[in-house]
């Protein structure tokens, strides 16, 4: 008998504006997010089961929150739940519900602790459940035609019909349905009626990146304190002192243009490198990369957004412990 394999596909819930209610229908700001579970969601999808065709669909409500409230706590149990299903031979990918707010934290978080040879996309929506056209249904339906596609792999979003891969996306908008980006690099492809049109490779499962230890990161009982801090005019070292003063571990500064620094915040920076703090230059542009050069004193976020360069200090820092 030939057993049938990748028939399994795990909706995985975390709350945000998918998930959200509002009093008035024609509310798509004034509404609460992280309301509704995952089944009520996955319930209001036209054409869900016919998407999944011959896979079960096994749902789980990992948290509920707006994900501006994200927490360690929360990315460490939808690391181990996601970790878990990853390892079944059955599973055929992953779908995790998540607010637009942190999207591209925990996607970088995700594809950095998991590297998943299956795909682990996550959906997202601008508008609440309860707005007159709702934008979650279709980006749900469009989520799990990634997940269920032949060859996907890697931690993606989905969102308004792009699909944008982990290192690369970023929300750019503050209210648009088509609220992501993906930079330089562009989406890795679009969701159009079921189908996908790809335009560039999926994450490596095997990036160059070091493996971080999944453990170490879901046992972890405290986090280090690792804090962003930004350039501007009159910036000067103010922050960095109140934060060493608080036993920051790690520090991400959103530098000017090419990562430039104020000479008083760089004065305090490299103090606090002297210190033994961790300090990573990214840029406060929202396009573009920190172009380093050998000798600089704070070395440059490899392409990364200061959020997600906070993320890999994190990583960083737990796995040396
Ligand atoms: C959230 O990030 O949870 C709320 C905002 C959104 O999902 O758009």
């Amino acid at each position: 008998m030939t057993k049938k394999i990748h028939s399994k596909l795990v909706l995985l819930g975390t709350g945000g504006t998918i998930a959200g209610t509002a009093a008035a229908a024609g509310d798509n700001i004034g509404y609460r997010a992280a309301q509704l579970g995952v089944d009520a969601l996955i319930a209001a999808v036209p054409g869900a089961a016919q998407a999944l065709g011959g896979s079960t669909l096994v749902t789980e409500q990992v948290a509920q929150v707006d994900s501006k409230d994200m927490s360690f706590a929360v990315w460490q149990r939808l690391a181990a739940r996601a970790a878990h299903w990853l390892a079944q031979p059955d599973l055929q990918g992953i779908v995790i519900t998540h607010g637009t707010d942190t999207l591209e934290e925990t996607a970088y978080f995700l594809q950095r602790v998991l590297r998943p040879a299956k795909p682990v996309v996550l959906a997202c929506a601008m508008r609440p459940a309860t707005a007159i056209a709702p934008d979650g249904p279709q980006n749900l339906l469009d989520a799990l035609a990634v997940a269920l596609h032949p060859g996907a792999r890697g931690v993606v979003a989905v969102c308004a019909g792009t699909i944008h891969g982990a290192l690369d996306v970023q929300k750019a908008h503050t209210y648009r349905l088509d609220a992501f980006g993906s930079g330089d690099a562009g989406p890795i492809g679009y969701v159009e009626e079921g189908a996908l049109r790809l335009l560039r490779n999926w994450p490596q499962a095997q990036d160059s990146s070091s493996p971080i230890a999944i453990e170490k990161i879901v046992n972890a009982k405290d986090w280090p304190r690792v804090d962003i801090v930004l350039n501007y005019a009159g910036a000067d070292g103010a922050v960095v002192e109140a934060l060493l003063a608080r036993g920051v571990e790690g520090l991400v500064v959103a530098g000017t243009g090419n990562g430039t620094l104020h000479h008083d915040l760089e004065a305090a920076l490299l103090a606090a490198q002297r210190q033994g703090v961790r300090v990573l230059r990214a840029s406060r542009c929202a396009m573009g990369r920190v172009l380093g050069q050998s000798g600089d004193d704070i070395p440059d976020s490899r392409g990364l957004s200061a959020v997600k360069a906070r993320v890999e200090l994190l990583l960083e820092l737990l796995q040396a412990r």
